[in-house]
Formats: C-alpha cells, sequence, structure tokens
C-alpha cells in the first residue's frame, strides 16, 4: 500500500472518466487530490492543467494525471512546464513506454478517444511501471539542457 498524493484533473469532456480514475487510485491505497472540474459545465482545460502541471514542476508531487476529450491540449498544457513529462499515452503498450523509456511524471488522457476500460488500464500499467533509467536517462537529460 502506499500513500503517495496524485493530483488529478480534467475539464469537462473528462469529468466522468476523473471520476472513475479517482476510484481506482482510492481503491489501490494512493490518495487522489481532484483538482477539477467538479461537474460538467464546460471549462477552459488550460486553467486545470496548468494547476496539476505546477504541482509536478515544483516537485511538491511525484506525479499526476491529466484529462481532457482528445488529450492533446491538455498534453500542450502540461509539457511547458520544465521538468514535467507529459505523456498521451493510447492503450497499454504506450502507458508502459512512457514509464520505462520517457519517465513520464504526468499522464495525459482522451476521455473521448478511450473506452473507460482501456483508460483504466493504461492508468493501472502506468502507475505499476517502473523507469529503466540508463541511457534513457541521459536523452531525459538532453530535454532539459538549454
Ligand atoms: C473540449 O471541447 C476539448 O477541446 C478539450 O477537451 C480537448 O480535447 C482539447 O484538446
Amino acid at each position: 500500500m502506499t500513500s503517495e498524493i496524485i493530483p488529478i484533473g480534467s475539464d469537462h469532456a473528462g469529468f466522468t472518466l476523473k471520476a472513475k480514475i479517482i476510484e481506482l487510485l482510492k481503491n489501490h491505497g494512493f490518495v487522489p487530490q481532484d483538482e477539477g472540474c467538479y461537474d460538467e459545465s464546460s471549462v477552459h482545460y488550460p486553467q486545470i492543467g496548468k494547476r496539476v502541471a505546477s504541482l509536478v514542476a515544483e516537485n511538491r508531487v511525484k506525479r499526476g494525471i491529466l484529462i481532457c476529450g482528445t488529450g492533446i491540449g491538455m498534453s500542450i498544457t502540461a509539457n511547458r512546464f520544465k521538468g514535467v513529462r507529459g505523456t498521451l499515452c493510447h492503450d497499454e503498450s504506450t502507458a508502459s513506454m512512457a514509464r520505462e523509456h520517457n519517465d513520464s511524471n504526468l499522464l495525459v488522457l482522451g476521455a473521448r478517444v478511450l473506452s473507460e476500460d482501456l483508460a483504466l488500464k493504461i492508468v493501472q500499467t502506468w502507475l505499476d511501471t517502473p523507469f529503466a533509467g540508463g541511457r534513457h536517462q541521459d536523452r531525459l537529460n538532453m530535454i532539459e539542457e538549454n
């Protein structure tokens, strides 16, 4: 069991899926921190994306999760933050590669392009897969160089 805090945010398109992921996180001993949105009314994804990405960028949490309709807007938003490695994953294979090769610290999902079942499998894989390090770490260091 773990007591790791995981901030999670979505826009209206990801609201329903967010609730399911929060449930999964709780069932696995994580402490989800719901950063909104809090109902299905239309909101602007950058406002919520920035909230979660800044928590990761400031090292206040180890990792976070963002959801929008396609996952694209949240990805663009998240990856503006130095140190954030936001990865838009569309299946279990990309989720495990995002952890193994890219040390993903922010999982991004597209609620309108994934079934709920697949989205939950992606989250589970992303949570469970460790970073492989080695040559992959060298490449991540290069991303941070100016
Ligand atoms: C909202 O309609 C939609 O634009 C948003 O959820 C996301 O897909 C943006 O990339």
